[in-house]
């Protein structure tokens, strides 16, 4: 009784989850949200959304090669996800007689449709829930590693017991910090091929100026089909393979929202962090963005110095530079937000009524009473060797030279474990370094070598190695050092790599160990092995062990609040009203945008902001058609969705199901969602389908797409 009495008292402010927070689990809907969904505008019943008896909404619903979403439009496979998405694909067809990435591409006949080996369309069968069994026989006292290694045993009965199809597979996940197990059944489509795109012009227009910003004007999609054996299962490509007939594909709607419409948006969110204890961000704020931020601004003048006086630099960096940047500009809106939104005190008061309802109650504080206080320690613990691990992963990727002495170093490990030929190996090696050496530039390379080595240094021992210390100037710089490597190596050229490669294996494995690039790597792997990994390699499951029993206390201690798990890759819907938002003091953002500001920002001739003639003529025309709404141009819109990464290509529903957005991105000041997501700020960035329709439509003039596509609702309800 009067543990109710304190959870009554003591949770009222912290009970309810904030409007519109959470990635939900869609088999829990019924349970968790549907009423509250309903609430907010939603029309339709939880197993409309997932059903594991009949057709639903996530049978329409893709997880694209693991890293992005995709969605099935109509009947013929056809789907839709974002350029920057399918930038890989577009990319990989592109050459200078056919150039898809700066002119678009458009499949006018299925024969057109491009292959590309590698990509994966997963569609999820079912979700169960087997938590008993994958803790199943654990006892208590077990160490992290014991206990893993009896979780991955039970995970291996489980899979092998587990009645499936032929066709399907089975994927076991952890949620909540390891308290819970999801299995789920998978069905993965291996022939996938390219449909469409629109120029980089639209589909990235803005580029890295305009990349997580609002107000935004990217047409950010592309289009691609799945392709089945005559049976219409998963097939290995085969020009006999046809278009899968899929259980479920979309409706389109073209009728627009207005704000405070209900929208969700289904698919795959890659990773939040929104359980820590307000030490974990405390450290992510002040010590690990700032650090990665710092190396990455850099890394990317660096580059960008190169990139504007050399065309072929530009090429082959582009890529790069926009993949850097990206993480780059978020962890800084990351540590902003938390900042200007007082995480670290909202989490401390949180903690504070958590701490208060487990003291009052015997049971509880005997379980968890200790639980904050040495999660405290050991992140106080961490902290040094989270830095450590930031400058050795932020920086040792930029390094090219390191990239492929990396590779040398399996192969000569290869080499002395024996059970692989050399032949196969060099095989491995060569294939991995061509791609490298495609977007490589020597003296790119040597350039952010010599002033990141310093940065690598400055962090002082034991952390950076005595060796790169006795290699420095006088003046403490590299110059020397990266002069002496990079005149000497033979890893800069895939014709010099190839020639020592081709040498017998003995000889080719001495000339491998005795390159000074690999010598230079080895000593900074050896320093950071002894001095960081070994350490990590402790404290990284300890934590880990507290974070599950910090989820744990969280969810006894607070019966009534409905708890999300973390993002992890796996299917979840996520909801939230149509919604404009205050950036800063005396700034009101609206919700949509229109082509009429992607004319406003155009640039003539700029990397960034150049538009496509054909573009500009439609819009003068106001050439619309039945895309446009009052005269106008729908483009890009937002919401209160709570997204991440990965959610990249979901679509976002209407309150009838119905497609009418496409996710790409989210609001800069929002991004700190990742870790303490805010209703007031945190906006999700979605292309308006009727642009999407519109550029397949009347710019790209493929409306044998358009006729394959169900389009429902013509007229504003
Ligand atoms: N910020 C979006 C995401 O995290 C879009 C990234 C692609 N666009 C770009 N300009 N780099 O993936
Ligand atoms: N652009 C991100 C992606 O590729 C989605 C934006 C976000 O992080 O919310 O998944």
């Amino acid at each position: 009784m009067k543990r109710l009495y304190v959870i009554l008292l003591l949770c009222l402010p912290v009970l309810p989850v904030l409007a519109d927070e959470g990635m939900w689990l869609p088999q829990l809907l019924k349970a968790l949200n549907e009423k509250d969904m309903r609430k907010k505008g939603m029309k339709l019943r939880a197993e409309d959304i997932y059903s594991i008896s009949k057709s639903s909404l996530k049978d329409a619903i893709v997880s694209l090669g693991g890293f992005c979403t995709a969605e099935v439009i109509s009947g013929k496979g056809l789907m839709l996800t974002n350029h920057h998405c399918g930038f890989d694909a577009i990319q990989n067809h592109s050459s200078l007689e056919h150039n898809y990435l700066r002119d678009g591409f458009w499949a006018a006949r299925h024969e057109d449709e491009l292959t590309n080996p590698g990509l994966t369309a997963t569609f999820i069968v079912r979700i169960e829930e087997v938590t008993s069994l994958v803790l199943n026989g654990l006892s208590s006292g077990l160490s992290e590693k014991d206990r893993n290694a009896a979780i991955e045993n039970n995970i291996g009965n489980i899979k092998k017991n587990y009645s499936k199809e032929a066709t399907q597979d089975i994927l076991i996940r952890s949620f909540f910090e390891g308290n819970k197990y999801f299995l789920f059944v998978t069905k993965t489509f291996k022939d996938v091929r390219l449909v469409g795109a629109p120029p980089s012009s639209i589909g990235n227009f803005g580029k890295d100026t305009d990349n997580w910003m609002w107000p935004r004007h990217t047409g950010d999609f592309s289009l691609f089909r799945i392709y089945a054996d005559k049976n219409n299962n998963p097939a290995d490509y085969s020009p006999d393979n046809i278009p899968y007939a899929p259980q479920r594909s979309l409706n389109i709607s073209i009728a627009g929202l207005k704000e405070g419409d209900f929208t969700m948006v289904f698919g795959f969110p890659g990773r939040t962090m929104e359980y820590l204890p307000t030490a974990a961000v405390r450290q992510i704020m002040t010590i690990n963005d700032p650090t990665r931020i710092a190396i990455r601004q850099k890394a990317l003048d660096i580059l960008d110095g190169f990139m504007r006086k050399d065309e072929g630099v530009k090429i082959k960096y582009a890529a790069k530079y926009a993949s850097i940047q990206n993480a780059y500009k978020k962890w800084q809106g990351e540590v902003q937000g938390l900042s200007s939104r007082n995480a670290l005190a909202k989490k401390e008061n949180y903690e504070k009524e958590l701490m208060d309802i487990i003291e009052a109650d015997p049971e509880l504080q005997k379980k968890y009473g200790s639980v904050l206080a040495e999660l405290n320690v050991r992140y106080t613990e961490y902290e040094p060797y989270s830095r450590a691990r930031d400058y050795y992963t932020e920086i040792m990727p930029r390094i090219e030279l390191f990239t492929i002495a990396a590779q040398a170093n399996n192969l000569i490990s290869g080499m002395k474990k024996g059970n692989t030929s050399y032949e196969s190996l060099k095989k491995e090696m060569l294939g991995k370094c061509s791609d490298i050496f495609n977007e490589f530039d020597p003296a790119v390379d040597q350039r952010i070598f010599q002033e990141l080595m310093p940065l690598y240094a400055a962090q002082g021992e034991p952390f950076s190695s005595p060796w790169l210390r006795e290699q420095a100037d006088p003046t403490g710089s590299y110059s020397a050092l990266s002069d002496r490597l990079y005149k000497s190596t033979a890893f800069l050229s895939e014709s010099s790599l190839r020639s020592l490669l081709d040498k017998d294996s003995a000889s080719a494995l001495m000339a491998l160990e005795n390159d000074p690039a690999i010598k230079a790597y080895k000593e900074l792997l050896d320093t950071y092995t002894t001095q960081v990994s070994s350490k990590l390699t402790v404290l990284q499951p300890a934590i880990a062990a507290l974070q599950r029993q910090y989820m744990a206390a969280q969810m006894e201690a607070l019966p009534l609040k409905k708890f999300y798990p973390d993002a992890n890759g796996t299917l979840r819907v996520t909801y939230g009203k149509v919604k404009g938002y205050r950036p800063r003091d005396g700034v009101r953002y609206g919700y949509y945008t229109y082509l009429d500001g992607v004319m406003e920002k155009y640039k003539p001739g700029d990397y960034e902001f150049d538009v496509p003639a054909k573009l500009i003529d439609l819009y003068e025309k106001k050439d619309f058609g039945r895309w446009g709404e009052n005269g106008r141009q729908p483009v890009c819109l937002i919401a209160a969705n709570h997204t991440t990464g990965g959610n990249s290509g979901s679509p976002a529903l209407d309150a009838r199901g119905n497609l009418v957005g496409l996710n790409f991105d989210r609001v800069w000041e929002g991004t700190m969602s990742d870790i303490n997501y805010d209703a007031d700020i945190c906006r999700n960035v979605m292309v308006d389908i009727r642009y999407v329709l519109f550029i397949i439509d009347k710019f790209a003039g493929a409306s044998n797409l358009i006729n394959e596509m169900n389009i429902v609702n013509e007229k504003r309800r």
